[in-house]
């Protein structure tokens, strides 16, 4: 399949679909996100998809919009104040429409581009042990780490995912 980021400009999908270069987030975008988020991800996602990564943490997320402004993907993340050298990814999401093109791994190189230019070495994600999608993505990216029993509390275990920057 033919992949979609090749260049930071002229931007294809495919013949009908025209991406503009990813971008911060910022405030407004929280309700276009809001809107598609449960379509896209297949689930409720609640407070996880809370307004201040888009208020307050904007400019560390990145945000992919068709060329008619509707929205392609969005990635909320932020560089670790506990461990500075760390690039963090709390949630990203692609339209349904647009997968298997290469969207999901344009936001993670925008992210990790940007978070290497504040000094982050590495690259850290979540996943669920039944979100087959999402593992596949990061081992594809070329992510590892240890399934943690309980890591977001009783019955709540994690793949805590890292790998190196840049996203290849
Ligand atoms: C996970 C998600 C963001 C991937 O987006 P995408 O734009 O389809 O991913 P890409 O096209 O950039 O794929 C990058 C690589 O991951 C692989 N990949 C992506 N989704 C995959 C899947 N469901 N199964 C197997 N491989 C997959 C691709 O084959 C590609 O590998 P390659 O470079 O070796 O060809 C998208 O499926 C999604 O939005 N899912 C719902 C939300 C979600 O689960 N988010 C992650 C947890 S917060």
């Amino acid at each position: 399949m033919a992949r979609a980021f090749r260049a930071p400009s002229g931007w294809h999908v495919s013949a009908d679909t025209d991406l503009l270069p990813p971008r911060p987030l910022n405030g407004d975008d929280f309700v276009a996100a809001r809107a598609v988020a449960e379509a896209w991800f297949g689930h409720p996602v609640g407070l996880t998809l809370h307004r201040l990564f888009f208020d307050q943490l904007g400019p560390g997320g990145v945000w992919i919009a068709r060329a008619d402004g509707s929205p392609a993907g969005f990635l909320l993340g932020m560089v670790s104040l506990s461990e500075p050298d760390l690039a963090y990814v709390h949630l990203h999401a692609v339209d349904p429409a647009l997968r298997g093109q290469g969207v999901g791994a344009a936001l993670y190189r925008e992210f990790g581009r940007r978070a290497m230019g504040s000094g982050c070495t590495r690259i850290r994600a979540l996943a669920a042990p039944q979100r087959e999608g999402s593992i596949a993505f990061h081992r594809a990216l070329g992510f590892d780490g240890p399934l943690v029993e309980g890591f977001l509390g009783p019955g709540e275990d994690r793949i805590v995912f890292e790998r190196a920057l840049p996203v290849p």
